[in-house]
This record gives structure tokens, sequence and C-alpha cells, in this order.
């Protein structure tokens, strides 16, 4: 695909009111611009985006590329470990020693890493030209990553398919993975508090209520859900459930298989599982995102990138007038559509 028009987005982005904007900066210390609408559904994200959508949208893509997308706190990091052993024929030992953030450059961070921030981050490390190195190259725009990248590309995105180059699925692959809103949203609750890029600081009704608000980095939720939905049967893309994955990992292994055209053995199939394990996860240093915390962008405290790995864990978070609240705002999304979760009866 030829980066053409490149200055053309056919889309509008809006400043979020500066009032509102205000308010959000409060609960949101991570970011000290404010925020932006993009488009006619109104998705919302950092303020910097403004500096990379064009090179987002009009990003080249390549037939050997991968991108492993979804809203966040929705099983990415266990899809993109599943995707590329996989796609690499089990090579254990690469995994091991590339960590899952340099196979796959996140399309889209370094509009969360505020100059400010920046800066801060820099003077922390600065003794270690080992760190401030790391720093570079998590906080660099994905697309200029990318670029640079030869051979078969890794994608990682929380963005929706509209902000993403148009004839993505013409030239590349996507899976997409979806979970029950109602643990995305505790799962990212403890994830904001921890990584000082957003910095939230205020309760979990108050961060539920912005969710379902639409005040939210990469909400609108089921507007995203549902655009990966409606492309569901494209022969490239594959949409997947946490649910799933937890309930019966072996048939999503040989789901991923059958996508990217690769045959494994039970017994292979048997030992990735061990591997995808949320056990296994916690002490692997290649995909538990420890950099974050080396780096001093992320604060432990929280459980961490990898959490507890269960689903259906909301219910211990959501009193009862949430959890009412919850199931109006799941079935008024899904009225008038074939959207449905697997785990939910209705
Ligand atoms: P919890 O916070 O509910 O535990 P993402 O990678 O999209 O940010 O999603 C993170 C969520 O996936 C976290 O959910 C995390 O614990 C869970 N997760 C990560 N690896 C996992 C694994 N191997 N098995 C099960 N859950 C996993």
């Amino acid at each position: 695909m030829d980066a053409k028009n490149n200055n053309v987005l056919p889309f509008e982005i809006r400043d979020v009111e500066p009032e509102l904007a205000d308010e959000l900066m409060k609960y949101f210390t991570g970011e000290l611009t404010g925020f932006v609408q993009v488009g006619p559904k109104r998705y919302f994200l950092p303020n910097k985006y403004k500096q990379e959508a064009r090179n987002i949208y009009n990003m080249p893509v390549r037939p050997t590329d991968i991108f492993v997308a979804s809203y966040p706190r929705s099983g990415t990091t266990w899809t993109q470990e599943l995707v590329w052993m996989v796609a690499n024929d089990l090579d254990y030992e690469k995994s091991d020693a590339i960590p899952l953030t340099e196979r796959y450059p996140f399309l889209e961070f370094s509009i969360f890493v505020h100059p400010i921030m920046k800066e801060r981050f820099r003077e922390e490390n600065k003794h270690s030209p080992q760190k401030l190195k790391l720093l570079e190259l998590v906080s660099q725009p994905g697309t200029e990553q990318l670029a640079a990248i030869a051979g078969a590309r890794f994608i990682k995105t929380h963005l929706p398919l509209s902000l993403l180059p148009p004839a993505l699925l013409d030239h590349g692959k996507m899976v997409y993975v979806a979970r029950d809103p109602r643990d995305v949203v505790v799962s990212f609750y403890h994830l904001n508090r921890s990584m000082r890029t957003q910095g939230y600081v205020g309760d979990f009704k108050t961060y539920w209520n912005y969710f379902i608000r639409d005040l939210h980095h990469w909400t609108p939720y089921f507007d995203h859900l549902k655009e990966a939905w409606e492309k569901r049967h494209h022969p490239n893309m594959l949409f997947l459930f946490y649910e799933e994955l937890s309930k019966d990992l072996p048939a999503a292994v040989r789901r991923v298989s059958a996508f990217l055209n690769k045959r494994y053995s039970e017994e292979q199939i048997q030992r990735l599982c061990r591997h995808l394990s949320v056990d296994s996860f916690k002490s692997n240093k290649s995909v538990n995102y420890d950099v974050m915390s080396e780096l001093g962008i992320m604060v432990k405290g929280e459980g961490g990138f990898i959490r507890k790995g269960k689903a259906g864990g909301w219910r211990e978070h959501f009193d009862e007038e949430m959890a009412q609240q919850a199931e109006r705002w799941i079935s008024d999304n899904l009225r008038g559509t074939d959207f449905r979760f697997p785990h939910m009866d209705k």
C-alpha cells in the first residue's frame, strides 16, 4: 500500500472542552495538556494524538504484518505471545531472549508519554545509558519503529479500525481480542493507577463513570468492539474473546494456528499452553512488562501488568447499583446488533 495523500484524514479531531479537560486532568495526572475526541464516534485520546494521527492512518501496511488489536486490558499481551509463538514456529528461545515490547512495537504508545512526563523519566534514569536507550525506544512513535523493521512485523494497537490504515485488512492480518467490559474496567482501573503516563488518582466508581460516559482513553468501548466484530468474517481478521482463551486455551491455539496456516501436534499445543499460563507469564520477564517498572513508568502496588488473569473478577469491585447500571449499559449497547459475549446468556 502506498502512503498517498499523506495529509488527508477523513475524520475530525476536536479538543475536549477546557473545563472538562481540566476536571479529567485532576484525575488522570499523567496528562498535562488535554484530550481530543476523534471522528463521529468521538474516540477519546490524549492531545498528543494530533501529532501522530496522520502517520498512523497513512502508515503503509505490508502483507506480512500481523496486528494484535483490542480495547486495553482485554488479553492483548496474552494474545500477542500466543500469536507470536504460533507465527514463529514455537521459537521459545527467541521469545525468551527478546521482550514482547521489542517484538511488538506499540503503535500509539508515544501519544501517552507527555513531553513533561518524558523529561521526568529521563531525569530519573539519567545515570543509566541503557535505561535511557530503552526509554527512547518505548516512547518513539510506533510508525517510526515499524518503518525500521525489514522483515515480518508484529504490531500492538488499541486503536479502533476506523483510525487505522483503511486498507489494513486488504494487506495485513489482524487478531482482535475482546473481553467482558466489567473485567476490562476493573483491570484498567488498576493499571491506570500504576502507570504514571495515566496516573489515575480517583476511586473506582468515579473511574467507572468516566468509562461509561466515553470520557476515557480509547472509548467508546462498544464502538471499538463493534468495528472489529463487523469484520470478523474477513479472511484476514480473527476475532477472539478473553473468556474463550480462559475456558479452552488449546482450542484458541488451534484457531490461531489455522488462521496463520500453521499446524502443531497436540503435544506442542500442550507445551505452548503451559508457556501461556498466567503463572508462567507472571515470572516471564519477556512478557510481563517489568521494563515499565524498571524505567519508573509503572509503579508497583496495583498487581502489575499481569495481574489476576481470571474471568469474572469484576463482581468483587461492583456494588449493586453499579452491577445493575452495567447490565443496562451492556444491553443498551448490544440492542439491535448480533454481537454477543460467549459467556453471557443474552
Ligand atoms: P486482570 O487485570 O483482570 O488480571 P492486556 O494485556 O490487554 O493489557 O490485558 C491484561 C489482562 O490480561 C490482565 O487482566 C492480565 O492479568 C490478563 N492476562 C495477561 N496474561 C494472561 C495470561 N497468560 N492468562 C490469563 N490472563 C492474562
